[in-house]
């Protein structure tokens, strides 16, 4: 992975060069250096860039090569160009998507669908589930949840934070605030792990991790089954209005966790919604809380204990209870290792993009098209001085969770949790890295961060 002092020096090089008149061009010269016979090794060498190297690699293609197409994918780098995709749905589309989530489901997931009626009403229809009046409870819950995690690793002075913050802390609000708890602990993070690691990081399509997908699948639906069954029955004893928050969950809500939303909630004949959609829709909250969280609160501690000259403001601002501030701090952090560096759609007629500028591109039918989110956020068309970190920029410029027809439905719920669990653990006396690699997060060769372990106290 290519450290913040590897990256400026290898941009110092390129600026000395540059004057001299001699302008390397280290990634795309090496691209177009392997023959055009050789399609696999171009692709093996921008999927590791992606990996590796981001930065500095989008960099260069965002001022010399904004729409960049290889043998297997196009890339857009530029950020009007991938808000550009995001936009166009019927365009671009998520049908990749399906084979995927389909069979998890059992059945279609908003998020594999354009402009259905399975998107509009169920994405509406758990928006009004997930009500903006529970976010300073949940908040509140996240925070509660880290702490007592925190207090539990006091003695010995460190704590693993994939594990112990950022995995426990959506897991326990699967339970509390969704209403899904799960056998345990173990099978949630499984669960959860099994379905992201195949939906969203998956893209060479490998069948065993597929096959975990599903697999997990199976059992989530199975489990969600039978709870849906005896929560109905114990409504049913109650009176089918009869529950209070207090009945059936440590959640923060006064009306019932979100499962038991759902199931109170009765529709009209004409909307379809069974208790097929009600388990389908509870899986997804899983598998869209779980590992996406996680990788944010892990991702933006380590962001900001590297950094004093961050660390400081951060923590006048969370002694203030200035969450506005804080907040800014945090979203700013993620900003340089965001938790996806690109998000694919696929182009469904050949379409131009970029039109009227010098980069305008037609993308041929059939094209899966990498919209690089990470890249975007440093397109300094859109954030001036990229390179800096500066949390007073404009946070709805942000792509973390998305973008246009697919903005992510827990943006609001991810937007509390993630910060408030990064604020307790930044509040810890004297928290710092560990120093060396053993400071550094532990992806252990996969997409998602697997060990990170951190001294306070
Ligand atoms: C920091 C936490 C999170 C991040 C960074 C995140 C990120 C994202 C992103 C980037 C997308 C768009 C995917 C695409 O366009 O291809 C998305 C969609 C989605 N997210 Fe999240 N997410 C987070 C938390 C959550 C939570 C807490 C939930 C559950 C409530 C959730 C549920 C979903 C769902 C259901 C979609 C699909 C929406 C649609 O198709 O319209 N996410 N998320």
């Amino acid at each position: 992975m290519i450290t913040d002092k590897m990256y400026d020096l290898y941009w110092c090089l390129k600026i000395i060069e540059t004057r001299t008149g001699d302008i390397i061009l280290p990634y795309i010269q090496q691209y177009d250096s392997i023959p055009l016979d050789k399609p696999a090794e171009k692709v093996a060498i921008v999927s590791r860039w992606i990996r590796t190297e981001w930065r500095p690699f989008f960099k260069e293609l965002r001022e010399l090569r904004p729409v960049f197409p290889t043998p297997a994918f196009t890339l857009v780098t530029r950020y009007r160009d991938v808000v550009e995709v995001l936009s166009r749905p019927e365009v671009f589309s998520v049908r990749l998507y399906a084979p995927k989530m389909d069979p998890v489901v059992d059945g279609p997931f908003m998020l594999a669908r354009d402009e259905t009626s399975t998107n509009w009403v169920e994405k509406s229809i758990m928006r009004t589930m997930l009500v903006p009046a529970d976010l300073p409870l949940v908040r509140q819950l996240a925070g509660k949840i880290a702490d007592e995690s925190l207090d539990r690793h006091a003695r010995e002075g460190r704590i693993e934070v994939v594990r112990e913050l950022g995995r426990l802390v959506p897991i326990r609000i699967c339970g509390d605030y969704f209403g899904f708890p799960g056998p345990n602990l173990e099978t949630m993070y499984r669960w959860s792990r099994a379905t992201q690691s195949d939906m969203f990081k998956n893209l060479a399509n490998e069948p065993v991790v597929h096959e975990a997908s599903v697999r997990a699948g199976e059992e989530m639906r199975t489990y969600l089954s039978e709870l849906l069954k005896k929560r109905r029955e114990r409504d049913d004893r109650k009176g089918a209005h009869g529950t209070s928050a207090t009945d059936c969950t440590e959640g923060p809500s006064q009306t019932g966790d979100i499962f038991e939303r759902l199931i109170r909630t009765e529709f009209a004949l004409e909307i379809p919604f069974d208790d097929t959609r009600i388990i389908a829709n509870m899986a997804g909250l899983l598998i869209g809380a779980g590992e996406t969280t996680s990788q944010a609160i892990v991702q933006i501690c380590e962001q900001i204990l590297r950094r004093p000259e961050v660390l400081e403001p951060a923590l006048v601002a969370a002694r203030s209870g200035d969450d506005t501030q804080f907040d800014a701090i945090v979203w700013e952090a993620l900003r340089f290792n965001p938790i996806n560096p690109l998000l694919f759609r696929i182009c469904e007629r050949p379409t131009e993009i970029a039109s009227s500028t010098d980069h305008a591109a037609v993308i041929p039918a059939g094209t899966v098209v990498f919209a690089c989110t990470s890249s975007a956020m440093f397109d300094e068309t859109a954030y001036p001085n990229p390179e800096e970190f500066n949390a007073q920029r404009p946070r709805d410029l942000n792509l973390h969770f998305g973008y246009g027809h697919h903005l992510c439905l827990g943006n609001l719920l991810g937007g509390v949790m993630v910060p408030e669990v990064v604020k307790r653990v930044l509040l810890r006396p004297q928290v710092h890295l560990l120093p060396g690699d053993e400071g550094k997060i532990d992806y252990q060769n996969g997409p998602f961060p697997e060990r990170f372990v951190i001294a306070f106290g």
